[in-house]
C-alpha cells in the first residue's frame, strides 16, 4: 500500500511521511490499525531503515501515529483536528459511482435487509433465542478442546463435500429412531443451517419461474432463498391443520414444489394433520411435484405425540428434509443437514462444491462425538423440562394477564408461541414500543405475503426464565392498553 519509487526526485522518507499521511487522511488507514515495526518496513520494501524511521519519527510527533504499549505503533485514535473534515465518512465511501451498475435481477427482488428493533437485543420474548446459560459449555469446550489438540492432516485439509462421515452417521441413527425418517448416512449432507440446506435444494431441483407453494403466513427468510433462486411465490393458506393442500392446488396444480413445516408451522404453531401429509403426498405424487420438509424444531413437543415426518411417510422419493441444530443446540453452530433422496445425492454433491466445497471440519468432529457420548440427548431432555416450564408460565401469565386482548394460536411444542390480537392494534408499531422496553417480540403480520395480514406477536420463550416471564407479559398488556 505505501509505494516507493527509488528514480523519483522525492526522498524516500518524504515519499513514505507522503503516504502513510494520504493513507489516514483517506481513511484507507483507521484509528486503531497497526503499522510494520520500521525493520518490517525497511525490510519488506527494500530500503534501509533510516528513511523508515524518520518518516515514522515525523508521523508520531505530528500526531498520525501513536506507540501502544504491547501493540507497537498504531493509526492515532484522534488524528489532528484539522483533517478531520476530509476523512470520508463510510457512507462517502460507499456513494454510488457513475455509470450503469447493474444488480442480478433476482437479487434485486430481495427485500432490503432490515435490523428491526425486536431483533436487537436478547431476553424477555426474543424468538430464536436459546436458554444459553443451560448449555452444558464444560463439556463443549473439552470436546472443542480435545479435537483442536489432536488436528491432523484431515482436519486441515478440505473436507468431504457432504460432510464428515462420523456425524451423518450418528445424525442418520438419531433420525430412524427420534423422526421416524427412512434414511442412511449416504443420504445425509451436511450444511451450516437451513438456511443453506434450502438454497442448495433449491439450485439443484427449482428453475426460475417454478412456481413454490409457501405457507401464508410463513418464514420470511426462507422465502428469501426462494426468491433470490427465481421462484414465483403461491402463497397457501395454513389453518388449525397445517397448508390447506385443497387451496394450494385450486392455487396452482402445476406447482413444483411446496415448502413446508409440518411438525411446527412458523409462525402459527400448528403441527399438519395425518390427513393433510397423505393429501400433500398425493398431490406431489400424481403432479411431479417435490416437497421441502423444514423440520426445525420438532425436538421440542409439550402435547400430543409427533406425527411421523413426511419423509418417513413417503414412498416416492419426493420429499427433501431439511434439519438443523440452531434450536436444540445453538445458532451460531450454523450446523444442519439436509437428507437426500439416494438418486439424487450426486446433483446435491456437484451444487454443493460448485457453492462452498465443503463444510468446516472441526465443529463437525466436536459434534458427532457430542452426539455420540449422550451429551445430546441428555441436553434435549433437560431442555425439554426446562422449556416446558417456560411455556407453561408463559400461557398461564397469557390467560391471567392477556386473556381479553389475544387469543394464543399455537404453543404444542418448539420454543415460541404465537398470539393473535383480537382489536385494531397495529402489531408493528407495539413491537417497536415492546424494544423500547426491552420486550423483544416479533410482530406477526410481516409473516404475510401481500394483503391480508393478521395482526399479533410471536413470543420466544426460549431464553425467558419462569420468574420474569409474570412481569414480562404485564409490560406487554400495558403496551396494549
Ligand atoms: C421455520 C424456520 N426454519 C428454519 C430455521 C433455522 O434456520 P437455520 O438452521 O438456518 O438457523 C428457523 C429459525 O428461526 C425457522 O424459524
Amino acid at each position: 500500500m505505501i509505494a516507493i519509487n527509488r528514480k523519483a526526485s522525492k526522498t524516500l522518507h518524504r515519499q513514505i511521511y507522503d503516504s502513510y499521511r494520504t493513507a489516514i487522511v483517506e481513511g484507507s488507514l483507521r484509528p486503531g490499525q497497526r503499522i510494520p515495526s520500521s525493520r518490517m518496513f525497511a525490510s519488506e520494501s527494500g530500503v534501509s531503515r533510516f528513511p523508515v524511521l524518520n518518516a515514522y519519527a515525523q508521523l508520531l510527533a505530528e500526531g498520525y501515529f501513536e506507540s501502544r504499549v504491547g501493540a507497537g505503533t498504531v493509526v492515532s485514535s484522534s488524528i489532528p483536528d484539522q483533517l478531520a473534515p476530509s476523512v470520508p465518512t463510510r457512507a462517502q465511501s460507499a456513494a454510488p459511482r457513475s455509470g450503469p451498475r447493474s444488480l442480478a435481477r433476482f437479487c434485486a427482488r430481495l427485500p432490503r435487509p432490515e435490523r428491526p428493533p425486536w431483533l436487537l437485543g436478547s431476553g424477555a420474548f426474543s424468538v430464536g433465542q436459546v436458554a444459553f446459560d443451560e448449555f452444558p459449555l464444560h463439556i463443549w469446550s473439552s470436546l472443542v478442546a480435545r479435537h483442536c489438540r489432536k488436528l491432523g492432516a484431515r482436519s486441515f485439509h478440505y473436507g468431504d463435500p457432504v460432510g464428515s462421515i462420523a456425524l451423518r452417521e450418528t445424525i442418520a441413527t438419531y433420525l430412524r429412531t427420534a423422526r421416524s425418517l427412512r434414511c442412511e448416512a449416504e443420504q445425509v449432507m451436511i450444511v451450516s443451517g437451513s438456511q443453506q440446506a434450502l438454497d442448495i435444494t433449491a439450485r439443484a431441483l427449482l428453475d426460475p419461474g417454478s412456481r413454490v407453494w409457501v405457507e401464508q403466513p410463513g418464514y420470511r427468510l426462507a422465502r428469501d432463498t426462494l426468491i433470490l433462486a427465481g421462484c414465483r411465490l403461491v402463497p397457501v393458506p395454513v389453518d388449525g391443520e397445517g397448508m390447506d393442500v385443497a387451496a394450494g392446488i385450486r392455487r396452482s396444480h402445476k406447482a413444483r414444489a411446496a415448502l413446508v413445516t409440518p411438525s411446527h408451522q412458523f409462525p402459527l404453531g400448528v403441527t399438519m394433520s395425518a390427513t393433510r401429509r397423505l393429501q400433500l403426498l398425493d398431490w406431489a405424487q400424481s403432479s411431479g411435484a417435490w416437497i421441502i420438509e423444514d423440520d426445525y424444531d420438532s425436538e421440542y413437543r409439550y402435547g400430543n405425540n409427533p406425527i411421523a415426518s413426511l419423509q418417513g411417510l413417503d414412498a416416492n422419493a419426493r420429499v427433501i428434509y431439511l434439519g438443523t441444530f440452531s434450536k436444540v443446540l445453538f445458532p451460531s453452530l450454523r450446523m444442519g443437514y439436509v437428507v437426500i433422496p439416494c438418486d439424487l445425492v450426486d446433483r446435491f454433491i456437484a451444487v454443493r462444491r460448485a457453492m462452498d466445497l465443503a463444510p468446516p471440519t472441526i465443529y463437525q468432529d466436536v459434534l458427532a462425538d457430542f452426539i455420540a457420548e449422550g451429551h445430546f440427548a441428555r441436553h434435549i431432555r433437560r431442555m425439554r423440562v426446562l422449556y416446558r416450564e417456560r411455556r407453561s408460565a408463559l400461557v398461564a401469565s397469557i390467560a391471567k394477564d392477556l386473556g381479553s386482548l389475544v387469543k394464543v394460536v399455537g404453543s404444542e411444542a418448539g420454543m415460541y408461541l404465537t398470539v393473535t390480537l383480537k382489536d385494531g392494534h397495529r402489531d408493528h408499531e407495539i413491537a417497536e414500543r415492546a424494544a423500547r422496553q426491552s420486550l423483544w417480540t416479533w410482530p406477526l403480520s410481516p409473516s404475510y405475503l401481500g394483503d391480508g395480514a393478521r395482526q399479533g406477536f410471536i413470543l420466544g420463550f426460549g431464553s425467558t426464565p419462569v420468574a420474569e416471564i409474570p412481569r414480562a407479559v404485564r409490560k406487554l398488556r400495558n403496551l396494549l392498553r
